[in-house]
């Protein structure tokens, strides 16, 4: 049987992303970023984002090609992230798809950005995928956009389960960098800070909705206002930021441990997976990790490549969608790609 080509294409923040995936392995994966242009307002401003994609997502797609060493005649599926997202910059990878799936006459899939995240550890260090049989599991997206836990049952049904009733955790750590003055984007720069923090004595910054036990909902937006009065009142010098970035830090973690513990009990689950920006995070990583040993958890955590924004996560979703009968076409009575 003929392998099967999909196109993958991310358009959703500040990543213009195109990879190729064929059957399931990932060919290429090209990831070209414009934070350099919003690291000066200290976050993504979206006009700047959409108009980057309109420019990037062409030689985009020539390199994934190139890499992958397949022709555009040769694919056989475009997928590309139909939200959320912002929408000018989804935008922008949506109509580039639809020209593609109509010059090329080729079907075209919308997918979940979410779903996509949480697809992304399930392609392993061979660059290959491979959920089948993995269903049900606890699926959790911590990013700078969404905290999301999901119970997957099967590739239909994520159900939605709890999320952040305001901040993200990965904006948490990007306004906390901010009101240090320490850079964009925050999460790099506050775990490199909190690992040279050598002190024992922690700041006891506030860990929210610990309180009732059936509680898996966040929020972050306190923590935020707490380092915001702690630094109006410091002394603002070196060994400060570094005792505030592994206090915040320690107590996020502390919280998303807490709050994944709680729920894979009430989901009675024993598998894993936590995908999304945050996730690169070493010293989370590690605590996620010795907490699945200890209760016996299987666990998938995304490649560090495929942490952040990326297409291989929307070729891979894509192809699979498309393989177990979902369809979205450009007609108008068909699944719309975006609404
Ligand atoms: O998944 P992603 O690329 O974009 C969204 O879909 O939001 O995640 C970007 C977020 C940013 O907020 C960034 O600060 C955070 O991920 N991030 C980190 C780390 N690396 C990236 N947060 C904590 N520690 C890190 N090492
Ligand atoms: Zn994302």
């Amino acid at each position: 049987m003929k392998k099967m080509i999909t196109l993958g294409i991310e358009t959703s923040c500040d990543e213009t992303a195109v990879a190729v995936v064929k059957d399931g392995k990932i060919l290429s994966s090209e990831v070209s970023s414009s934070i350099h242009l919003h690291s000066q307002y200290g976050g993504v401003i979206p006009e700047i984002a959409s108009r980057y994609h309109v420019e990037y997502i062409y030689p985009a797609l020539k390199k994934a090609l190139s890499d992958a060493n397949v022709g555009m005649a040769d694919i056989d599926l475009v997928s590309v992230t139909k939200g959320p997202g912002l929408p000018g910059s989804l935008l922008v990878g949506i109509a580039f798809a639809k020209a593609l799936s109509y010059a090329l006459d080729i079907p075209i899939i919308g997918a979940d950005h979410l779903k996509a995240h949480i697809f992304s550890c399930f392609i392993n260090g061979k660059h290959e995928c491979e959920i089948d049989g993995k269903f049900p599991f606890l699926g959790m997206v911590i990013s700078g956009g969404h905290t999301s836990i999901f119970y997957c049952r099967d590739m239909d049904n994520f159900d939605l389960i709890g999320r952040t009733k305001d901040d993200a955790v990965g904006e948490a750590f990007d306004k906390v960098a901010k009101i240090m003055d320490l850079g964009y984007p925050g999460g790099p720069i506050i775990e490199k800070r909190a690992g040279e923090y050598m002190g024992e004595d922690l700041i006891d910054f506030p860990r929210a909705l610990l309180q009732d036990s059936n509680d898996i909902d966040f929020s972050f937006s306190g923590i935020k206002t707490a380092v915001l009065y702690h630094w109006r009142d410091s002394a603002k010098d070196e060994s400060e930021k570094t005792k505030v970035c592994r206090s915040f830090q320690d107590a996020v973690i502390d919280v998303v441990i807490k709050k994944i513990k709680r729920a894979l009990e009430i989901k009675n689950t024993k598998r894993l997976a936590v995908g999304g920006g945050v996730i690169n995070n070493e010293a989370l990583r590690r605590r996620i990790m010795e907490e699945a040993q200890t209760l016996e958890v299987e666990l998938f955590l995304p490649e560090k490549e495929f942490c952040t924004d990326n297409a291989a996560m929307i070729a891979a979703i894509g192809e699979k969608m498309f393989k177990s009968g979902k369809r979205s076409d450009l007609s108008l009575n068909a699944e719309p790609v975006f609404l």
